[in-house]
């Protein structure tokens, strides 16, 4: 969950530390004569090839930018002890000419949210104490296909804790094991629940990372730190062995600083996995020849994308996102024009009101799905300290200082006192389909729109509810940091999604790292 939540003092308390970092300068480190700062997939790939660089140097180097601004940044919980054994492997490969070594992520580092398991030295425990030392049964699917394309897992990334459903209160970013993660732009609220993920790679801590999204849980964070994220249609990628919260509304996705990176992710890790049934049918979306044919420097040509006035004008009911100034919306909106796209304008979309100003039932789904899928998560792990929501509730009593009781456990107890899909639950279902069917499958389709153009985050909810696909894109930066500009479409339709974030990606570049 990553609903925006207000700025917190601590964004002020820490400026003499963050001009700390600002006046001890970036050390240049690089591998003969090409820097790591900054690259892409594609570039490390050319430079691996040009004998410019080794895995090695790669993770000795976020190694390092992990040791310097993690203190500081919260992005990372745990790093891989394996990680650097596991570059020579790939360097070795890479002299051998092994097979492996072709395979698209070869030898190139990535962090994963803490909710994704992995069968390794690393723990998995949704920053909870609660699950420190627990065993699980094995790697998480996406985790299993990111190994096969020879990808070096290079740790865990700090989150927002249970991925923000714990309680409603703590800052966003906040784990008990993660500590509070900060914006690496403004040393303020760097949204979550996939904060560190966005973190780490804004601060370029790792090449990519890997985050998971219920509602906003890609986008925000993603927005605020001027990095792109996908969150694919539910069921393209595996959920198997991440911490859920609801099978309908879970997806896992990348996120990293280009479309092309992410979409290199996306293409390693989408896919049937037995573990989790929702991708076989979702396996039809994916495209023969994979995702990387739709990284098109011309991608928005013909494209009709619809523009809803009224999302422009909801903006201050995400605290932070109103600094996406609609001014720069609006020169955005021209860009997209100027390259090509047909721009469907003053659109309505049903029931607006309702999604935003009513509860609409998505939490009374959301916390019945939560103990369900929690319950099976926890009984499937080889030992863990926990094995039911009611064990993770006892476990926060019973650690007061360690797991901060003060920041409350408001939606686990909500979520433990539900039974099963009920008749509440049934009703909000519905209601999530009805509005789903009159909001944006009716805009859509009727105005034979290939993506819905929304500021920031805000339309979230809107793509959680129905399990669509959505990729967000740097789009400018203010006095309260960055802001992006999302995409959403229908299920499977994220071959347009990247053809049109690709191409506004490439006519704007707008991504800069953290001035430090
Ligand atoms: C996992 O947690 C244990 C404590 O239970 C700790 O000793 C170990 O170092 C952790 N693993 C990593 C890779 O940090
Ligand atoms: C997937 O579906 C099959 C057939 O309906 C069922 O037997 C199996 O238990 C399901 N697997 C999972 C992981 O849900
Ligand atoms: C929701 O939208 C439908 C179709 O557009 C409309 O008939 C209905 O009155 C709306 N309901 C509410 C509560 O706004």
């Amino acid at each position: 969950m990553g609903t925006n939540k207000t700025l917190s003092l601590s964004s002020i308390l820490l400026i003499p530390v963050f001009l700390a970092i600002v006046s001890s300068g970036l050390p240049t480190i690089s591998g003969k004569g090409f820097s790591i700062r900054e690259a892409t997939v594609r570039d490390l790939q050319l430079a691996f090839k040009h004998n410019k660089l080794t895995s090695r140097q790669l993770v000795e180097f976020y190694l390092e930018e992990i040791h310097r601004l993690n203190p500081v940044l919260h992005g990372v919980i745990e790093v891989n002890p394996d990680a650097l054994a596991q570059a020579d492997q790939a360097d070795q490969e890479r002299r051998t000419k092994a097979p492996r070594s072709l395979a698209g992520l070869h030898g190139i580092p990535i962090v994963l949210k803490d909710n994704i398991a992995t069968k390794d030295k690393l723990n998995t425990t949704s920053g909870s104490f609660a699950l420190l030392g627990s065993v699980v049964p094995r790697d998480a699917g996406v985790v299993a296909r990111l190994r096969k394309a020879g990808a070096i897992i290079l740790g865990k990334t700090s989150l927002s804790e249970w991925s923000y459903y714990r309680s409603t209160s703590p800052p966003y970013s906040w784990s008990a094991r993660g500590d509070q993660g900060k914006n690496p732009y403004t040393l303020g609220n760097p949204c979550g629940s996939s904060s560190g993920s966005a973190i780490s790679v804004a601060a370029n801590m790792a090449a990519l990372s890997l985050g998971s999204e219920t509602d906003a849980s890609i986008l925000c964070p993603s927005s605020k730190n001027s990095v792109v994220g996908i969150k694919p249609t539910v069921g393209l990628t595996s959920r198997a062995g991440v911490v859920p919260i609801s099978p309908r509304q879970d997806s896992i996705g990348p996120i990293c600083r280009t479309v092309s990176d992410a979409v290199s992710v996306l293409e390693a890790i989408a896919g049937i996995d037995i573990h989790d049934n929702a991708t076989i049918e979702a396996s039809n979306y994916i495209p023969k020849g994979g995702y990387a044919q739709f990284l098109r420097i011309d991608g928005l040509r013909g494209k009709r994308l619809g523009i809803v006035r009224d999302f422009y004008n909801l903006l201050h009911l995400s605290p932070g996102s109103e600094i996406a100034s609609k001014k720069t919306f609006l020169q955005h909106l021209n860009t997209l024009r100027q390259r090509g796209a047909i721009l469907v304008d003053n659109l309505k979309f049903g029931n607006i009101t309702e999604l935003y100003f009513t509860d609409f039932g998505e939490h009374v789904a959301l916390g019945a799905e939560f103990k369900l899928s929690l319950n099976a998560y926890l009984k499937e792990l080889i030992v863990s300290p926990v094995r039911s929501l009611e064990d993770v509730i006892e476990f926060n009593k019973n650690n007061p200082v360690l797991e901060k009781i003060e920041y409350g456990q408001d939606l686990m107890l909500q979520a433990q006192a539900t039974n099963g899909i009920g008749k509440a639950e049934k009703a909000a279902l519905v209601n999530l389909e009805r509005l789903t069917k009159n909001g944006f499958v009716k805009l859509m389709t009727k105005n034979k729109l290939d993506a819905l153009v929304t500021p920031g985050d805000i339309t979230a909810r809107i793509l959680a509810i129905g399990g669509f696909p959505g990729i967000i894109v740097p789009a400018g930066y203010s006095k309260d940091g960055p802001f992006g500009i999302c995409f959403g479409g229908l299920k499977g339709s994220e071959p347009k999604l990247i053809e049109i974030a690709y191409g506004f990606e490439q006519a704007t570049k707008i991504r800069k790292p953290p001035p430090f």
